[in-house]
């Protein structure tokens, strides 16, 4: 036997008792005839004892080292008063150790595991081994691993079944780029890794599973972000003879149920709000904003039609917006600071920034635009904005999504330097009636705002012949504290429908039933109508976990630039290799 306890098991009522325990060497204290070992594994710490009396095991506690692996037989005895440790869930007790093995001696660790913090990422992710060992992780790894677990089991009841799609799979767009396998048996042909599996879970809603789920894995290659990685994970869900609200309602209970259980300690403002694309994009500038704290934003359109002030006027002739943002109480805000704030701006696209200080005592206006203004259209701006003293006001005039972009980036610093986050809160959303399709100005056509397997929303289908940038779909996201943690729609499931919908993205017909024939086909076999939603696993935990990188929620993940620093992946292959796959590389 190994081990007749964990790290993490002993308590008062163990006193007495012999156990036998296995685990590493987390910190030593050396007393000259006491040595003192806390021996760590994933369930906890336990203090080892070791007296000179005993002298074979008080030898092997005078040669261990941090990170050694040591397996301890020993009698369970009370701390003295003085040394109870109460932030230890075993802190009560401590092992008195008769005998002691080194199972395995450890190289000093490049990684601190007993305190965390301080160094490099990058020999995080070179030692992840390591990295992995420490607290911090190990939590985070166990939350996930509870997250996932709620999940299926809630499903199960449910009526769903998990259903495994494969991993080597035609492309399926999903606005990436592809990963791409090489084919041995087929010269010159490649499998796709899913962006999602998409198609798969339409196909099997075709073959008549009803409720399908699975987590799983997605494989994108493009720009890394915090909340980014070339792979994730989904919770991949669809359903049969539903319609939106079906799909909102149980993923709502789902999330509910769940935060209620993982953690009790947040506070979950329930029902989750819910907001149109358009509405989300009018008060907050972004479709995945944080509900959190207000601070909306005021369209001054109207107020200013008229302005003789050249730049409002040239945009809002352009056919653009003014739109400001209050920053309570900070009139105060020195040359320096607000020069940052139209930086930021600036990052958002935006060639300016106009503001307006209403000193707190009631003082003159200090402004960058007001002596440009018409007589009362200072007073109507502030009225609008519902401003009063020791406010200060930030414009921005452009392009509606110019000025959503810079907006929402003031919106979330000031946010920040305000204190107005509450880190304990879940404010979760739904994001419904997105547009169908986006303009793409590069390629000149319409690109698909969610994927081209939505549906328009019924009393929009006029629209793909008549305005196709006006029709709305049935698609809506899952917001959660300013993350997108969550897509999906009810989707397309007749033929002609889907043809349009390609036709409009610019698929030529051979094209469409070359990449996609098989779904077309697929919906003249009795499809039902469907729909289903794949909120991203890593987000969610990422949030519960309070990070503010998925990285730290995820065993082994890779870098900003798709590397994985332990294995040193991606790397080069043999030639023998590439000969098979009849790859030759271009210099
Ligand atoms: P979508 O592309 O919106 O929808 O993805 C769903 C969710 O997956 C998460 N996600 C990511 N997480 C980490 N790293 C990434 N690179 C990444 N990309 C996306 C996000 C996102 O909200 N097939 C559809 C779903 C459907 O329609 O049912 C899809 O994949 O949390």
């Amino acid at each position: 036997m190994f081990r007749s306890h964990t790290c993490g098991e002993l308590r008062q009522e163990h006193v007495g008792a012999t156990v036998t325990m296995a685990g590493w060497v987390h910190r030593r204290r050396d007393h000259g005839e006491l040595i003192f070992i806390d021996l760590r594994d994933r369930y906890g710490i336990t203090q080892v004892v070791f007296d000179s009396a005993v002298a074979a095991a008080h030898q092997v506690a005078d040669e261990a080292r941090s990170e050694y692996v040591l397996q301890v037989r020993g009698v369970v005895r009370p701390r003295p008063p003085e040394a109870v440790n109460p932030d230890l869930a075993t802190g009560a007790i401590e092992v008195e150790a008769l005998e002691a093995t080194v199972l395995n001696p450890a190289r000093t660790s490049p990684l601190y595991i007993a305190k965390e913090g301080g160094e490099d990422e990058a020999l995080r992710l070179k030692y992840r081994y390591l990295d992995l060992r420490r607290e911090r992780m190990q939590r985070n790894i166990i939350l996930r691993h509870r997250v996932i677990k709620f999940m299926r089991d809630f499903l199960d009841r449910e009526g769903f079944l998990e259903i495994e799609t494969p991993i080597l799979i035609k492309s399926t767009p999903e606005g990436a780029r592809d990963y791409l396998v090489p084919s041995r048996l087929h010269p010159g042909k490649f499998y796709a890794l899913p962006q999602s599996p998409q198609q798969l879970k339409q196909l099997l809603m075709v073959a008549g599973f009803d409720r399908y789920f699975q987590i799983a894995r997605c494989f994108r290659d493009e720009d890394q972000r915090a909340d980014r990685q070339p792979e994730f994970t989904q919770l991949d869900l669809e359903m049969s003879f539903v319609n939106q609200e079906d799909v909102l309602n149980l993923i709502e209970r789902l999330f509910i149920a769940l935060c209620q259980t993982i953690t009790p300690h947040k506070t979950l403002p329930t029902p989750f709000r819910r907001l149109t694309y358009a509405e989300a994009m009018e008060r907050y500038g972004s479709d995945k904003p944080d509900l959190r704290y207000d601070l909306e934003l005021v369209n001054l359109g109207d107020v200013l039609a008229n302005t003789p002030f050249q730049v409002f006027q040239g945009a809002l002739e352009r056919g653009g917006q003014v739109k400001g943002l209050r920053a309570p109480g900070c009139a105060g805000f020195s040359r320096k600071q607000i020069d940052e704030l139209a930086e930021l701006a600036r990052v958002g696209g935006a060639r300016g920034l106009a503001w307006a200080a209403l000193p707190a005592d009631g003082g003159e206006v200090r402004s960058s635009f007001a002596k440009n203004l018409a007589p009362g259209e200072l007073e109507a701006i502030i009225a609008r904005m519902g401003a009063g003293p020791g406010d200060l006001l930030l414009l921005v005039a452009d392009t509606p999504s110019v000025v959503a972009a810079a907006l929402d980036r003031l919106r979330r610093e000031l946010a920040a330097r305000l204190g107005l986050i509450d880190p304990n809160t879940l404010s979760f959303a739904w994001i419904v009636d997105f547009p169908m399709f986006e303009w793409n100005p590069e390629e000149e056509r319409w690109d698909a705002m969610h994927h081209p397997f939505t549906s328009p929303r019924d009393e929009d289908l006029p629209l793909l012949d008549s305005d196709p940038g006006k029709a709305r779909a049935k698609a809506y996201d899952l917001v959660l504290n300013g993350y997108e943690v969550g897509g999906g729609s009810i989707r397309i499931h007749r033929r002609e429908v889907q043809q349009k919908v390609f036709d409009l993205l610019g698929i030529s017909r051979e094209a469409a039933m070359a990449q996609f024939g098989h779904m077309l086909e697929a919906f003249e076999y009795g499809a039902p109508p469907h729909g289903g939603i794949a909120p991203g696993i890593d987000r969610i935990v990422m949030i519960l976990a309070d990070e503010s990188t998925i990285r730290e929620v995820m065993a082994f993940p890779k870098t900003q630039q798709a590397v994985d620093l332990m294995t040193n992946a991606p790397s080069p292959v043999d030639e023998r290799q590439l000969k098979e796959l009849h790859i030759q590389l271009r210099p």
